[in-house]
């Protein structure tokens, strides 16, 4: 007898946003920009950021918290915590212990990914191995950051893109669900293009990068956005066309939200509607890693989503990194 090959199925979803909302009226005040310029070449109107103190950890714990709560189980039911992150509480230990000790997750192990945007895909691929392979039952996947903390606010290029939030999924095997298919990629050779400088090993925090703002996101923002546009389509297209799902076959496409402008490129080349498209740029802008999870917890709060539709996940990242994941969806909507 053949042996069943288990899927990887999205069992739960939480999120976590902060309270404080930084508006674009808000940013005019920090540098030379505008409202309408925001909003005309990005989509987005306003981004959540933290309270002083609150970090990575902190509001990943908040959005597993939310998960189990809806799921009703308990956090020692958890095998492992992978926590996809660019701005973990400390350089170490990792974020994902800080989580396991907060939730009390006495079984769990876990580690921290780092690939940026496509942090939260490369996570759920992980993770997804960790469930097929029997190794594991119950995974959780966060995706977090608090991109304000290394966000320059004089810089105009940058400051406006991003916001700070978390999201959840927990996984568990499937004979029917789940992760069905998925394409992953890096590119180092566009690693000068979107990156922050300083703070790891090769050039240590000191006075001379604290003068030099080596700590903050650095982007050459036209060249990320000509890969992004290409890399992101391309990927979604794909993923979905060699599974056989051309426009209305998808149920939702879950893109990145980097730029609205990147979105409608990429569901332009699937053939989607707008209806098809999940957005939340306006509100939160682009939270790195928390993204994808959000949107995925917005679509199972508001019943987006019924049970066997078939989602498109997509993201594109510094790396580059990039990729896509076909998922047939596991979780009946609320009555
Ligand atoms: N307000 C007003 N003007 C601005 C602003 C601003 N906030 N920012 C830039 N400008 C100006 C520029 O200085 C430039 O002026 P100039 O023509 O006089 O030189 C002009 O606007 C046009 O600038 P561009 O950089 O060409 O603007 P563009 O339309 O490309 O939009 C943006 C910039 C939004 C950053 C876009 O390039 C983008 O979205 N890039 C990709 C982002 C992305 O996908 N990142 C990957 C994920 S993030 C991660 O992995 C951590």
């Amino acid at each position: 007898m053949k042996p069943i090959q288990f899927r990887a199925n999205i069992t739960g979803t939480g999120k976590y946003l902060p309270e404080k909302v930084l508006s674009n009226q808000d940013i005019e005040k920090l540098v030379d920009t505008s409202d309408e310029w925001i909003q005309t070449r990005t989509g987005i109107r306003e981004r959540r950021i933290v309270k002083n103190g609150q970090a990575t950890a902190e509001m990943s714990t908040n959005a597993i918290i939310q998960l189990l709560e809806k799921r009703d189980i308990s956090a020692e039911e958890i095998d492992a915590i992978i926590v996809a992150t660019i701005t973990p509480d400390m350089m170490f230990p990792s974020t994902a212990a800080i989580i396991q000790s907060n939730i009390k997750a006495k079984n769990a192990w876990g580690y921290d990914l780092s690939s940026a945007c496509s942090g939260f895909l490369f996570g759920m691929q992980s993770g997804a191995a960790l469930i097929s392979s029997g190794q594991c039952k119950k995974v959780i996947v966060v995706g977090a950051d608090t991109m304000s903390s290394i966000l320059n606010f004089e810089d105009r290029n940058t400051c406006i893109l991003f916001g700070d939030g978390a999201g959840a999924v927990l996984l568990e095997p499937s004979e029917e669900y789940g992760v069905i298919d998925s394409e992953l990629r890096v590119d180092g050779s566009g690693g000068e293009y979107l990156k922050m400088d300083a703070g790891g090993s090769r050039l240590p925090a000191s006075h001379h990068t604290v003068d030099n703002k080596q700590h903050f996101v650095y982007q050459d923002g036209k060249s990320v956005f000509k890969h992004a546009v290409k890399g992101m389509a391309d990927i979604s297209y794909q993923v979905a066309s060699r599974n056989n799902l051309m426009g209305s076959d998808i149920d939702l496409f879950i893109p990145h939200q980097a730029n609205k402008r990147i979105i409608d490129a990429a569901a332009k080349k699937l053939g989607l509607s707008d209806s098809q498209v999940m957005i939340n740029i306006d509100r939160f802008a682009n939270t790195t890693a928390a993204t994808l999870p959000i949107c995925l917890a917005e679509a199972d709060e508001e019943n987006m989503l019924s049970l066997g539709d078939n989602v498109i996940l997509s993201a594109f990242g510094a790396g580059f990194s990039w990729g896509a994941m076909y998922i047939k969806w596991g979780l009946p909507a609320y009555a």
